[in-house]
This record gives C-alpha cells, structure tokens and sequence, in this order.
C-alpha cells in the first residue's frame, strides 16, 4: 500500500505509531482515519480473554447443576444408538468409546461434589484400526453429540518446542476455543488426536515409516498432557512473545483418546505371537487369507507391541484402554453407501431430487462400487470418490432441462464407464 502514510496515531492512546513494513501495519482505515497500535488490539484481546473468564467462572455453577441432566442424556446405550445412525458396524468400539463418555461425565460430577476428595482415575482409550474404517468419522460424529468441549487433533501435525509446525499445547488451545474459551469447560473436555501412530519414534518394527527422532520429544510434551499439568498457550494468531497474554489450562481431568491406523502393527503383534516359534500364523488354512489374519492380530495388541511399534512406554502407561476396530468388508461397504443417516447415497438422491430427477443405484452397482473400493484397500474412504466419478458427467448433464427424469445407474456404469439410463419420469410406471 504505497501511498499510504507511514505515519499514524493510535486514536486510542494517541501514541505515533510509525511503519516500518507491511508486517508492521496497524489498523488502520483511510476513510475516516481511524487507526489502532498493536498495543492497543493487545489490550483488547486480553481484556476480552479476561472477560470472557469471567463469564466462565459465573457459568460454572450452571455446568455442575446440570451435569446430573447430562449424565441421563448420556447413558452409554443412548450414546451408541446415536453413534450407530451414522457409523456402520464397529460394535466394540462404540461401546468402548460410549462408556469412556459416560465415565468422564461420572467423574466429573464425582469430582464437583467431593472435592478434595481423591478422584476416580480416568481412562484415556487409544484406538487402532486399518485406513478408512471409520476412526476418525467416530470421533468426529462423537463430537457432535456431546455437551461437553471436544477437539479433533492432528498429532501428525505436532512438532517439538521450537521446531516448524504446531507445538502440543494446540491441542490443549483447540479444545480452549471447542469450550467457547471457557477455561473451566475446557478443563473437563475431551481431546481427541488423531494420527497417533505418525509420532512413533523410529524403532526396529517401525522403519519402513520414515520417522524423525523429534518424534519422541513430541511424545514427551504429550506425556506431560496426558499425566496433567497446566499448558500455557497465547490466543490463536498470536505469535509466542514475552508481553502475549497466555491462557492457561489444567489437563488433570481433560479425557485423552487418540487413534491411527498403525500400519505394521500386525506384524509386530505376529512376531510376538511367534517368538521362537516356527508355525506361521498365516499357515493357518482359512479360505480368506489376508484379512480375518489382520483382524484377529491387531485385537491382540497388547502394550508391549505399541512400545515395540514406537510409543514410549510412558504414554501407553497413561493409555489404557485399547481399543481395535474391524477391517469393513464388501458388505459392510454396501451398507455404508445406502444406511448411515449422511450416507453417499441418500445424498446423491437429494441433489439430484433439486434438479427435479428420481436417482436410484441398482444393487448391483453398489455391490461394484464396494468391491472397487475392497481392491483399493483404504476401506470406506473410496466410495464417495468411485460414485463421484461416475456422477460427475450426470451431475453436469441434468441442469440442462427441467424435465423431471429418472436416472438409474447399473453396473455397467461403474465397471465399464457406461452412461447412466435416463428416462422420462412419466413413462415409468
Ligand atoms: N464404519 C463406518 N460406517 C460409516 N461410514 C464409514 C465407516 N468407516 C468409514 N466411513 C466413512 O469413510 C470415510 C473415511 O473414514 P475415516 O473415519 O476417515 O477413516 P479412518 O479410520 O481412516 O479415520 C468417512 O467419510 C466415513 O464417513
Ligand atoms: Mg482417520
């Protein structure tokens, strides 16, 4: 912005503010003249850090007289009714992750109404399961059920103090700003890191992932989080420096679970399972080789196997319900297309339905999308991309009329690229 001024005055304080460089640009509005320094817009977001505190501290009393409310809403049956609307199968993990909720609700009304008495422990749960079998979409519909604050975290993306990318304490800040900057609130929620399995250290079992050693200083500053301590972080966009108003927030009763795929912890589990041993497991005579094989080792795994895998032995101490979740097959695909409440299908048909078209997928045609995806490995996380494939010329075609059409998609438009059957819809019966 060349031709403006290189010099302001703060309309608050009055003091100069001079520019230097575009990163150093106050607000400023040329209109009226209005500008603002950067220590004023700190001031600012401090006093509404501190207000918003405030606020949260008269709100608190609130949160505890209700929690009797939430403990009846949330029963671990209502819980998994609720997470089976949208996620197929995965029975134990469901209802793994349904009384982990309701523990950590239990506990907190522990908590409030004997204070100082010792308190329930809490069980953190880490999750395993193959690419695409719905880990993620758990937690993520979880989330949205709850009262509580929930933040979905991507430990893949943590970094070390003083290393490019995120620092730990995101987690903690993400679950800060889930809780509306309700300190208190956060401090009861629930953090969810996905991803887990990317910040294994490099380890004997491990190296085909390239690893880097700061992984395990990533898994130190989590350890800290995961035993509770306070975590000290600056409001979002602001940058780390000595005057920066710093939130703080005490993990003690902040419920932890994490998840990942943990490619290759089958192998690890195999290798314990056969220590000294010379019978494969693999050499087992079952009609279907691969998955019934993966399924049944990754329910095996046990602490000592994640260690192996590359997690430091204190964080598995502090993980201690594990969780496995099942490899989707053809069939579970199939329902997975037509049944959750957002499933690909449905919404496909209420697109299509604005443009005045009746769309219907002709069972065959799920059945191949199921089976193109079982081939692609990456289980559920395919099907929505096969079936936009091939909607995607249908999708473009239909606005060009209005007449209201049927469409039907067979087989044959999904294995070999044919062309959906268009029809008029009063000719059909
Ligand atoms: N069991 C399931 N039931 C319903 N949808 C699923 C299931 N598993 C995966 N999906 C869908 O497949 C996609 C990928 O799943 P995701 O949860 O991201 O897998 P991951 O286990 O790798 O985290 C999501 O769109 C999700 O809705
Ligand atoms: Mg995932």
């Amino acid at each position: 912005m060349p031709q403006e001024p290189l010099q302001h005055r703060c309309s608050f304080c009055k003091r100069v503010i001079t520019v230097h460089d575009q990163y150093d640009m106050p607000i400023y509005d040329p209109s009226t003249g209005f500008a603002i320094c950067k220590s004023c817009v700190r001031e600012i977001n401090h006093f509404l850090d501190e207000h918003d505190q405030a606020n949260a501290q008269a709100g608190h009393h609130d949160f505890s007289e209700r929690l009797g409310e939430l403990l009846a809403k949330n029963k671990p049956h209502k819980i998994k009714e609720y997470l089976d609307e949208y996620i197929i199968n995965q029975d134990h993990a469901k209802k793994i992750l349904s009384v982990a909720v309701y523990n950590h609700y239990k506990r907190m009304k522990y908590g409030f109404e004997h204070e100082g008495d010792a308190d329930i422990e809490k069980s953190n749960v880490i999750m395993l399961g193959p690419s695409g079998c719905g880990k993620t979409a758990l937690l993520s519909h979880l989330s949205h059920l709850l009262d509580i604050p929930f933040a979905v975290t991507d430990a893949s993306s943590l970094t070390e103090a003083g290393f490019v990318g995120a620092d730990v304490e995101v987690a903690v800040r993400n679950l800060y700003y889930a809780a509306d900057k309700d300190i208190e609130k956060a401090e009861h929620g629930i953090i969810y890191l996905d991803e887990f399995d990317k910040i294994a250290r490099k380890s004997g079992a491990n190296n085909s992932i390239t690893a880097d050693p700061g992984h395990e200083g990533v898994q130190q500053s989590l350890l800290k989080m995961l035993e509770g301590s306070v975590v000290e972080f600056t409001s979002r966009g602001q940058r780390k420096h000595p005057e920066a108003p710093t939130i703080k927030v005490d993990t003690k009763n902040i419920l932890f679970i994490v998840g990942g795929a943990f490619v290759g912890i089958d192998e690890v589990v195999e290798k314990r399972l056969h220590k000294g041993g010379t019978i494969g497991f693999g050499a087992e005579v079952q009609g279907e080789e691969e998955k019934p094989d993966f399924d049944e080792l990754i329910s095996q795994v046990r602490p000592e196997d994640l260690m192996e895998y590359g997690i430091i032995p204190e964080i598995i101490g502090r993980l201690p319900v594990i969780c496995t979740l099942e490899t989707l097959d053809e069939d579970a695909l199939l329902r997975i297309l037509t049944e959750p409440k957002n499933a690909p299908v449905k919404q496909y048909e209420k697109l299509l339905a604005m443009d005045g078209v009746t769309l219907t997928f002709e069972e065959d045609a799920l059945r191949a999308v199921a089976k193109k995806a079982i081939e692609r490995k990456t289980g559920a996380r395919s099907l929505k991309g096969i079936i936009e494939d091939v909607m995607l010329d249908i999708m473009f075609d239909i606005p060009r009329s209005d007449a209201p059409r049927k469409v039907t998609i067979t087989e044959a438009c999904i294995n070999e690229g044919a062309s959906p059957k268009i029809e008029p819809l009063e000719g059909t019966e």
